[in-house]
């Protein structure tokens, strides 16, 4: 309470002084102060990943902290043991997010905050059960991963990492009318599996390359839909009508496994199979073998089971498919976003306040 009291008239009486803001003590003065006069606790968090200097500064505010200071997933034994007793949690998609997590983290927990949009790794009814929130950060994402995910359909469509191959192997040789030829954007139909955020951004930039029709499938119709335009078909229809069938959608029970043998059967043998959402919503030896055997044309995956893919996974022998390293959300801007706002989340939820963005549990 002195202390308190004491900072309240250091704070007046450097108000009063010609020091004012421009002076570097003064502001480390005002500071202490605030720090100080606050009567808030400080927040007992764990940080399971390097962050960003901006995210790290705004949680040191008010947080004890705790990290993984490695850009390499902590080790579990490493996990269980820090996050016993703390509060808060900021994780990454890599934590498994469980019974066991939660019970060597004990009853002081009360918030988990994801730097992703996904939250398949966390186990909803395990967090409900013990009235802990989530946090995630949708919308900073949409853009980034929207353009990846034509970068990568493009890259995959117009073979472009088979024609570097073969600039840099002198197996170019002279100008042929057939090679390297791939199916074009001009005229066709995509069809986007999840639309979404994200699956309408990826519509969006598609459009202006001449797309002829966009199709999506789900549970009901969005109202979105007619500003693309997209039409809204059944799952059947839109496997078979697509010359791009772009997944973009969340993995849930219902999504998991759910592009094996007998959906790409029912693609056409030309179709190109983008996948930008995660791994698990392919079954990956039936995609081989759809690959191998001509069933579809091309795949282009940047998620896949596992990550990383080991080197001499069959996928990377496959010269119809381009494999890339999650990197949908790889912008320097939208890391930084997706740090600050899993940040804010984290602090609004242990002031008690709203989060921006709270995962529904
Ligand atoms: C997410 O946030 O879920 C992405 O997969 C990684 O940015």
């Amino acid at each position: 309470m002195r202390l308190i009291s004491f900072a309240a008239s250091a704070k007046t009486l450097l108000q009063k002084t010609s020091l004012q803001k421009s002076s570097v003590s003064c502001l480390f003065f005002e500071k202490i102060i605030s720090r100080t006069m606050s009567d808030q606790p400080r927040w007992k968090i764990y940080v399971t990943r390097r962050l960003l200097p901006e995210a790290l500064d705004l949680l040191k505010e008010k947080c004890d902290i705790e990290i993984w200071d490695h850009d390499n997933v902590v080790p579990r034994d490493e996990l269980l043991k820090r996050i016993a007793g703390k509060e808060g949690m900021l994780c990454q998609l890599t934590e498994k997010i469980n019974k066991e997590l939660l019970d060597a983290a004990g009853p002081s927990l009360r918030v988990v905050s994801s730097m992703s949009v996904g939250y398949d790794h966390v186990e909803l009814q395990q967090l409900k059960e013990r009235n802990v929130l989530l946090g995630n950060t949708p919308g900073v994402l949409t853009d980034a991963t929207a353009e990846l995910t034509v970068a990568l359909l493009l890259t995959t469509s117009r073979r472009l990492v088979e024609g570097t191959h073969h600039v840099k192997n002198g197996t170019w040789g002279s100008w042929k009318a057939t090679w390297m030829c791939g199916p074009g954007l001009s005229g066709s139909t995509v069809g986007l599996v999840g639309f979404g955020r994200i699956g309408q951004a990826i519509g969006q930039r598609l459009k202006p390359f001449g797309v002829k029709r966009f199709l999506y499938c789900g549970h009901t119709p969005k109202p979105e839909a007619p500003m693309l335009p997209a039409e809204f078909v059944s799952q059947d229809e839109l496997l078979q009508q697509s010359d791009f069938v772009v997944v973009c959608c969340a993995l849930t029970p219902e999504t998991r496994g759910m592009f094996n043998s007998a959906v790409f059967k029912k693609m056409k043998k030309s179709a190109v199979f983008i996948n930008t959402s995660r791994g698990a919503v392919v079954n990956q030896e039936d995609l081989v073998e759809a690959l191998e055997s001509g069933t579809i044309a091309l795949a282009g995956l940047d998620v896949t089971t596992p990550e990383p893919l080991p080197v001499d996974h069959p996928l990377l022998k496959l010269t119809n498919c381009v494999v890339l390293p999650h990197i949908g959300s790889a912008t320097l801007e939208t890391r930084t976003a997706m740090a600050m706002l899993s940040a804010e989340n984290l602090l609004t939820a242990l002031e008690g306040k709203p989060m921006p963005a709270q995962v529904k549990l």
